[in-house]
């Protein structure tokens, strides 16, 4: 699984990959038909610990998204091929999931509107999935895009930007679903909120960082006085920065110290490397050098 930390995992994908930082072993059908009930597990887990519903992840690059991809999955066993083929192992993760959880818990799935990457999955793709998706038991798709592939910039990696980025392909995907629309990225005031809700394009959008920088930014925004997330302006953009930074200002307000949190961009990136680093070791005193 390419997101699989290397340094402590030995990660799988749907083909083998051999590049950079990318670097996976293949699936054997065996691995993938064992992949539906991890994931149904996984859902009862957070049902039973009192979570309200569950998402299934089919995007930004993780294991189902690379599954979607052409440019990851390069199999030829049913897998593969169109995007029905592309879509069969996600549509036999949702019908485990729901077997699983039953029927009146909501289930939510996470999607890339297109992978950004050459050759990758894309908008027509996507649409062909929204067609699928339609007829199963989901409750919400999620809509995003972009892939963590070396060199590609995460959307949450992006300092500038000036509105959200999914909404026209919301728009198209509601003309051939019923199912409730969220889309996920690129939200910083009130009003791009308001604005996206009231076009129709989606039923409810999906904030990052602007609850990072404001937990209570869901509330303020019911309070037209209270006014949107101030978003920090930095000098530089070193890959990974951004993202790193709103990490340590998420451990900022787990800490409760929000107030006192004042990095910049460097420091939080070697901050952050050496915390994963120690966890690590950690891991390794835990569980073997693996
Ligand atoms: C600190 C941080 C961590 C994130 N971690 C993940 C992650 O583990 N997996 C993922 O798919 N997206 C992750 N994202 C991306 C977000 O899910 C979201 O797509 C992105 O932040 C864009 O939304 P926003 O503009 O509201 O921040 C992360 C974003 C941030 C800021």
């Amino acid at each position: 699984m390419k997101r699989s930390y290397l340094p402590i995992s030995q990660p799988k994908g749907p083909s083998t990959l051999d590049i950079a930082e990318l670097k996976c072993e293949g699936m054997s059908i065996e691995d993938i038909e064992a992949l539906p009930a991890m994931y149904a597990n996984a859902a009862m887990i957070a049902k039973n610990a009192g979570f309200g519903g569950v998402q299934i992840h089919a995007g930004h690059g993780f294991l189902l998204s690379q599954f979607l991809s052409p440019l990851f999955n390069r199999r030829t066993d049913g897998y593969d091929g169109s995007i029905e083929g592309r879509f069969r192992v996600v549509y036999e993760v949702i019908e485990a999931v729901r077997e699983m959880v039953g029927d009146a818990f909501p289930i939510g799935i996470k999607i890339n509107s297109t992978d950004q990457l050459e050759g990758g999955l894309t908008e027509e793709d996507a649409m062909g999935m929204i067609g699928i998706i339609d007829q199963t038991s989901i409750d919400l798709i999620d809509i995003s895009g972009g892939t963590y592939f070396p060199g590609a910039p995460a959307s949450s990696d992006s300092s500038s930007g000036s509105g959200p980025y999914f909404v026209s392909f919301a728009q198209r995907a509601k003309q051939i679903t019923t199912i409730s629309i969220m889309a996920t990225g690129g939200f910083k005031t009130r009003q791009q909120a308001i604005d996206a809700i009231a076009s129709g394009a989606v039923d409810m959008v999906s904030i990052g960082r602007g609850m990072a920088l404001n937990p209570n930014l869901a509330n303020d925004w019911l309070n037209i006085e209270c006014g949107d997330s101030k978003f920090p302006r930095f000098d530089t953009n070193p890959p990974g920065g951004v993202t790193a930074w709103y990490y340590m200002r998420l451990t900022a307000l787990a800490e409760d110290n929000k107030d006192a949190f004042d990095l910049d961009l460097e420091s939080a990136m070697s901050i952050y490397d050496a915390r994963d680093e120690a966890r690590c070791d950690e891991w390794r005193q835990v569980f073997g050098d693996v």
